[in-house]
C-alpha cells in the first residue's frame, strides 16, 4: 500500500518533518546534501527496517541524539494501517496500528518498499552475495514457508561447518548431510520456481525499453542431475580441506544474459543499471502478484551515469509497474516521469511542497 503520511524525527539530517504524499509520483529536488536520499531513506527504513545504504543503525541517528523515529499511514480501501518505528542503536521498537510487534515482516506486509539506488549496478557487477540476496528476497515473498526452510538449512549448514572447522572427523560432518541435503533441495526448487515466475516480466521488460531479452541462469551451488546429499558425501575431503562446506545453496548464483551474452564483465555501468533496474522491477511484478500488494519505490538519483536517452527508458521501464514513487533530483525536471503528482523542494533539512 502507498504511504500517504509520513512522519521523520532525528534522522540523519532531517530533525522533525512531516509531509503528505500522492499516491503515484513524489519528487524530491535540491542542491547536493540537502536531505533528499536522507527522506528517501527514512521512507525505505519503515518498509523494511533497515536502510538502503547501510546495514548499521548508528549512521541513521541524527548527530548529538540518541535515537530517530520514522512513522507513516497508509491508506487501503478498508482504512488507515499506522506504522511506526523508534530506533537506537541497539534496539529498535516497531509499531503497527498502535500494537507493538516483533518483526520487521509485519512492515513488510502492509508497506512494502524497494529502492534503485545508485549502487545498483552492483547487481550485476559484483559478486554472487548480492544476487542471492535479490533472489531471497523475490522467493520470500511468493513462498510463505521459505523463510524458516531457509533457516533450517543455514543452521545445519552452521552445524555441519562448525564440525568440519573443529575438525571432529568424517562421521560429525557426515551426520549432517540428510538434513543440509534435503533442506538444500527445498531452497534450491523454491528458487527455480520463482526464477520461472519471474522469467516473464524480465522477458517483456528487457524487449521494450532494453531492446534484448533478458534471462537468468540458476546455478545452484552444485551440480546438476545429482542429489545434494550424494555430492556432500562426494565432497567431504575438499570440505576438511576448506574447513567449510564448499557445496550447496549457499554457493548458488546468476548468470544473467542480455541477449544471447553474459552481461557481467560486458555491459557498460548505464547498461548494467537499467539492467538492474530491469531485475529488481521484474521481481516488484511478481511481488505484487503474490501477498504484498503495491508499495513504494525509491529512485534516489536516477538521472546518476545515464544519459538522457537511458534515463528515459529506466522511466520506462518503471512505468510498466504499479507503485508509488519516491523520487530525488538534483533538479525540478526528470525526463521521462510523470508530470502528475506532488514535487518538493528540498534544502539543508527542510523539504517544502511546491505547488
Ligand atoms: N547522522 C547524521 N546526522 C546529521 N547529519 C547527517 C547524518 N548523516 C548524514 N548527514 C548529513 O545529511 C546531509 C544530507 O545528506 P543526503 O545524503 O540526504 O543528501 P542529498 O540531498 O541526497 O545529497 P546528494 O545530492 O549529494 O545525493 C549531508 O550533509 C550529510 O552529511
Ligand atoms: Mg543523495
Amino acid at each position: 500500500m502507498p504511504l500517504s503520511w509520513l512522519r521523520v524525527e532525528r534522522f540523519r539530517c532531517l530533525d522533525e518533518t512531516e509531509l503528505l504524499l500522492d499516491p503515484s509520483v513524489n519528487l524530491f529536488f535540491g542542491p547536493n546534501a540537502s536531505g533528499k536520499t536522507s527522506l528517501l531513506e527514512a521512507a525505505f527504513f519503515l518498509g523494511r527496517g533497515r536502510s538502503f545504504r547501510t546495514r548499521r543503525r548508528n549512521p541513521l541517528i541524527q548527530h548529538g541524539e540518541s535515537n530517530f523515529l520514522v512513522a507513516g499511514r497508509c491508506t487501503a480501501a478498508h482504512g488507515e494501517i499506522s506504522l511506526g518505528i523508534r530506533a537506537s542503536p541497539d534496539s529498535a521498537e516497531i509499531h503497527v496500528n498502535g500494537r507493538a510487534v516483533r518483526s520487521t515482516a509485519s512492515l513488510v506486509e502492509v508497506y512494502p518498499t524497494q529502492a534503485l539506488d545508485p549502487d545498483v549496478h552492483k547487481l550485476v557487477e559484483e559478486g554472487p552475495a548480492r544476487r542471492r540476496r535479490f533472489l531471497d528476497w523475490g522467493v520470500f515473498h511468493v513462498e510463505p514457508e521459505f523463510l524458516s526452510g531457509w533457516h533450517r538449512y543455514h543452521l545445519a549448514l552452521r552445524n555441519r561447518n562448525a564440525a568440519l572447522n573443529r575438525g571432529l572427523g568424517r562421521s560429525a560432518v557426515a551426520a549432517w548431510d540428510q538434513e543440509v541435503g534435503s533442506s538444500g533441495e527445498r531452497l534450491a526448487e523454491q528458487r527455480g520456481r520463482y526464477l520461472e515466475r519471474l522469467a516473464g516480466p524480465l522477458s517483456e521488460i528487457g524487449r521494450s525499453p532494453l531492446g534484448a531479452e533478458i534471462t537468468l541462469k540458476h546455478l545452484r551451488g552444485w551440480s546438476d542431475g545429482v542429489l545434494l546429499v550424494e555430492q556432500l558425501g562426494r565432497a567431504i575431503a575438499a570440505d576438511e580441506r576448506n574447513r567449510a562446506t564448499t557445496i550447496g545453496p549457499h554457493r548458488a548464483d546468476l548468470v544473467i544474459y542480455l541477449g544471447d551474452r553474459e552481461a557481467k564483465g560486458i555491459v557498460s555501468r548505464g547498461q548494467q543499471k537499467l539492467l538492474a533496474a530491469g531485475l529488481l522491477l521484474a521481481q516488484l511484478r511478481v511481488q505484487q502478484e503474490g501477498w504484498a500488494g503495491p508499495g513504494a519505490l525509491m529512485l534516489d538519483d536516477p538521472a546518476a551515469e545515464l544519459d538522457e536517452r537511458s534515463l528515459e527508458k529506466l522511466m520506462g521501464i518503471i512505468g510498466m509497474i504499479r507503485t508509488q514513487l519516491w523520487v530525488s533530483s538534483l533538479t525540478g525536471e526528470v525526463p521521462g516521469l510523470p508530470g502528475s503528482g506532488k514535487r518538493f523542494h528540498v534544502e539543508r533539512g527542510v523539504i517544502r511542497e511546491v505547488r
